[in-house]
């Protein structure tokens, strides 16, 4: 049971690279079992979700390594169509596994994901998508049983879920026939699983946009790619930036993923500069409250930054805004923060943020991987010593945060 242990009140400095984006890496990992060849997959962070994904993989008798910044991935004689539930308990999004390993092994066992730390995450949409596609789903005894050989349908989705996108264009791939998925998800997670299909030999289009097209059924081989950087990553480091204070820049991720992001920033009096290869982002002063921030959809505000951003946000003159539109239980680090000395007042899904001119160390713990990585945002710009206990949250999807805030300066250690 780790903590991370943070001494306030230093500025960060220098340049950080951001590592390979966890939600792309999943379903690219995922995706991997319809390939019946070796597939490199370069950039991939090592983070125990990751991990989990190389253990499902070994489960259904693929083989899958890692090597160094890669992993490798051969499904060229898969055996195996279910994941156990301790492998589905250890990582909730193991649903994405679903589509693919039905439309490789023409069945799927899997037990239920539960509900989880941001409140109930069903999972219909990505069963709808399975059933257009003519797969049988049995739901019996928390679990869930597929079946069928699949051909190519319209999928219509009733909200543009990320997972269910996904789930559906993995198992469209290997479905006979034409596939059009409508009010898809456009996250560019979703245009990194377009790119790394295609190089395995499938056909599919229209990612980024709300329709995405997949021409199923063309004989798939192995492959490399390169991941994209990790957009909610860099949103934290800029965060951690903008609350520390200090000039940091970070390389390895598309600025255009982080627009939302960086224009809060600046509206609350931060510089930021995105070029094409870099971000960088000066904080020298006190920050200010900026108008209402709704999380929404991509291009919206992402979720996934609301907790780093309020993190920031706590410690400013004025008063924020927060809308959490995406999930109903995503405001479990405001009592963590309120014991640093923050002032926020949540009801439903509105939290108001009155700004306080400083924070203070304290004994917090995470609750959530976003949520954790924002107590330690939050712990940068405070006076004084915080403990943040529950670090497993936090190492689902940073590779080395302490790692990485420490090469810029911060005072940060794990015990
Ligand atoms: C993905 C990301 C997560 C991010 C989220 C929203 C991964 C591994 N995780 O999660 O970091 O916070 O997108 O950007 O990529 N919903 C349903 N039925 C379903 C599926 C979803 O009602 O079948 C609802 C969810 O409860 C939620 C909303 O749709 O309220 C959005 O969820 P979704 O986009 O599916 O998020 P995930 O794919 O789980």
């Amino acid at each position: 049971m780790s903590t991370y242990i943070v001494e306030g009140g230093r500025p960060l400095e220098g340049s950080v690279r951001v590592h390979g984006a966890k939600n792309s890496v999943l379903p690219i990992l995922a995706a991997c079992l319809l390939a019946p060849g070796e597939c490199v997959i370069h950039n991939c962070p090592e983070l125990s979700d990751v991990r989990a994904s190389l253990d499902i993989l070994r489960r259904l008798g693929c083989r899958a390594e890692r090597q160094g910044e890669a992993v490798v991935v051969d499904a060229s004689a898969p055996t195996g169509w279910e994941v156990p539930d301790a492998l589905m308990r250890e990582m909730r999004s193991s649903v994405i596994f679903l589509g693919a390993i039905l439309g490789r092994m023409g069945q799927a066992q899997l037990c239920a994901p539960g509900g989880c730390e941001l409140g109930p995450r069903p999972i219909d949409l990505h069963l709808a998508a399975i059933r257009a596609l003519g797969g049988a789903v049995e739901e019996a005894e928390g679990g869930l049983r597929c079946s069928g050989r699949l051909r190519g349908a319209d999928i219509v989705l009733s909200l543009p879920s990320v997972g269910a996108t996904e789930n559906a264009m993995l198992a469209a791939v290997s479905a006979h026939g034409d596939t059009t998925i409508t009010n898809a998800a456009r996250e560019p997670e979703i245009v990194d699983l377009q790119n790394f299909l295609n190089t395995l030999g499938a056909d599919v289009r229209g990612a980024g946009s709300s329709v995405i097209t997949v021409r199923g059924g063309a004989p798939l081989h192995g492959g490399e790619y390169t991941v994209m950087g990790d957009r909610i990553v860099a949103a934290t480091y800029l965060a951690a930036a903008a609350s520390a204070g200090g000039e940091v820049e970070l390389t390895g991720v598309d600025w255009r993923h982080l627009s939302t992001v960086t224009a809060v920033l600046r509206e609350a009096g931060c510089a930021v500069e995105s070029r094409a290869a870099s971000i960088r982002l000066g904080c020298r002063g006190p920050l200010r409250g900026v108008p209402p921030v709704r999380t929404a959809p991509y291009p919206g505000f992402p979720t996934d930054a609301q907790a780093p951003l309020m993190a920031v946000m706590a410690r400013s003159s004025g008063c924020t805004v927060f809308v959490e539109n995406i999930f109903e239980s995503r405001y479990r680090h405001v009592d963590e923060l309120t014991r640093m000395g923050a002032d926020i007042r949540v009801e439903g899904r509105v939290a108001v943020v009155y700004g306080v001119p400083r924070l203070h160390g304290a004994k917090v713990q995470a609750a959530d991987l976003r949520g954790g990585a924002a107590l330690v945002v939050a712990a940068l710009g405070a006076e004084g010593r915080t403990a943040v206990s529950g670090v497993r949250h936090i190492d689902r999807g940073y590779q080395s945060l302490e790692g990485d805030l420490s090469a810029l300066g911060a005072s940060i250690r794990r015990i």
